[in-house]
């Protein structure tokens, strides 16, 4: 039920963005504009709840964005792959984030 209302929530926020031209809201965060810029573009939603999900826990949430953001040919810092990752967290995950 959770999970349909947010799917809902993801596909309205998607309609939202597509018709802003994919620009993300002004306010949105750092992690936010550099997902929706480089990473979003072939994931569906679903990537992050799979039940296969190789993120696991903080530390592999991470390592997949590490991992991510070099195979897509980004030079990200590591506050950029902890932002990243924390937006991530933040809407899918909910780990306990150890740093
Ligand atoms: C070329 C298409 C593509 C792009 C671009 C891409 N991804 Fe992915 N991503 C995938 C696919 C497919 C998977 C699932 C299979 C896998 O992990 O190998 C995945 C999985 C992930 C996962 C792990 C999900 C889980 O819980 O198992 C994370 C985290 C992730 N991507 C982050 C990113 C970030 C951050 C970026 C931008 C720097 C990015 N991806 C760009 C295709 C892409």
């Amino acid at each position: 039920m959770l999970r349909n209302l947010v799917l809902i929530g993801l596909v309205g926020l998607t309609g939202n963005l597509a018709a802003l031209g994919a620009e993300p809201a002004p306010d949105a965060s750092r992690g936010e504009l550099l997902y929706t810029k480089h990473c979003v573009a072939c994931h569906t939603t679903q990537v992050h709840w799979r039940d296969k999900k190789l993120a696991t826990d903080w530390q592999s949430l991470q390592a997949q964005v590490r991992r991510w953001q070099s195979a897509t040919g980004q030079k990200w810092s590591e506050p950029d792959i902890s932002e990243v990752s924390r937006y991530l967290n933040a809407l899918y995950y909910h780990y306990p984030a150890t740093d």
